[in-house]
């Protein structure tokens, strides 16, 4: 069956990305010329997705506002003789259908995928999670969806992380069944190093049965109290074959200001007009300047300060 739907989860308040995302949004901040979510977006219709499905929260209104159309903005930019700009953001608006559902609590990953059952319905959907940005775009997906037509069953995607790593990620019991693809046997959200049943961590890329709703409808807080995606599908596992795609290449984690910043930097040397004047830049930088931490502004979350939030 054809996978025709997305879900993208923009619900979460963005802990660890404080304080700008006190009254900012996470999903809105900008990589190079485009807010976070436009990628997840725009990777979810490179897949052949016709519809979207985003799940957001109280405050999230920029969200809807960036994909909305805005004729007067399409209006100015032509009379000023900007057509190319204005047909850039009617793209942005025509891109595919986009439908919003805003749950009233915010209860975690999972109880926010819930939101999108009566939207999704009884068909296969692929979730996105749009802080985690793959290089190669869609390669990472568009796998991931012809392995779901090969093995019809979930996938999920994953990645090797070091030993001091696994905490912050659902980590799976692999067996493997092909290059790159394991059956899961078991998955289990954040454990300790010394529980955890192998080092592959699941990064933010699902193709999901319609079965995980049910899952999740009897699926208890788990993990920091929260309806834990990883104990829905471990519950699926009874019902249905789980599949895991360890895809090759880099993944930056956008939730973060580290991970943020790599990602914009990489997708910046990758801009036509910016790129080669920040490679000139950067590289002028990094013979000139090494910063001690002492020289950072005031106010500059350290990274003990953000141990342990995620
Ligand atoms: C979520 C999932 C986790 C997964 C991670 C990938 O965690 O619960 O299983 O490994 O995304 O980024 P979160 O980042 O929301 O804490």
């Amino acid at each position: 069956m054809k996978v025709r739907k997305a879900v993208i989860t923009a619900a979460g308040w963005g802990i660890r990305f404080l304080p700008i995302t006190k009254s900012q949004r996470k999903e809105m901040l900008p990589l190079v010329d485009k807010p976070l979510i436009q990628y997840s977006v725009e990777e979810a219709v490179a897949c052949g997705v016709e519809l979207v499905i985003i799940v957001t929260a109280q405050g999230k209104g920029a969200i809807e506002d960036h994909f909305d159309r805005s004729f007067e903005l399409e209006h100015f930019l032509e009379r000023k003789g900007e057509n190319k700009l204005a047909e850039e953001i009617r793209r942005l608006s025509n891109m595919v259908d986009i439908c919003y559902v805003r749950p009233k609590e915010r209860l975690g990953l999972g109880h926010a995928v819930l939101a999108a059952k009566r939207v999704v319905g009884e068909e296969p959907f692929v979730l996105l999670l749009p802080d985690d940005l793959f290089e190669g775009q869609e390669a990472v997906l568009r796998q991931m969806l012809e392995i779901y037509q090969r093995y019809q069953g979930n996938i999920i995607a994953v990645k090797r992380v070091s030993k001091e790593e696994i905490n912050r990620y659902g980590i799976i019991e692999p067996r493997k069944v092909a290059e790159h693809v394991y059956q899961v046997i078991n998955l289990v959200e954040k454990p300790q190093p010394e529980q955890a049943p192998s080092d592959l961590a699941i990064m933010g890329r699902y193709v999901l049965m319609p079965e995980i709703f049910e899952a999740l409808e009897s699926t208890l807080p788990g993990k920091n109290q929260e309806i834990q995606l990883t104990d829905a599908l471990a519950q699926v596992l009874q019902k249905q074959a789980i599949y895991a795609y360890e895809f090759e290449g880099e993944r930056y984690d956008a939730g973060t200001p580290l991970g943020w910043l790599e990602a914009t930097i990489v997708l910046a040397l990758g801009h036509p007009d910016i790129g080669p004047k920040l490679r000139e830049y950067l590289g002028g930088l990094l013979q000139r300047i090494t910063y001690p931490e002492e020289a950072l502004p005031s106010g500059v979350i350290s990274r003990e300060g953000r141990k342990g939030l995620k």
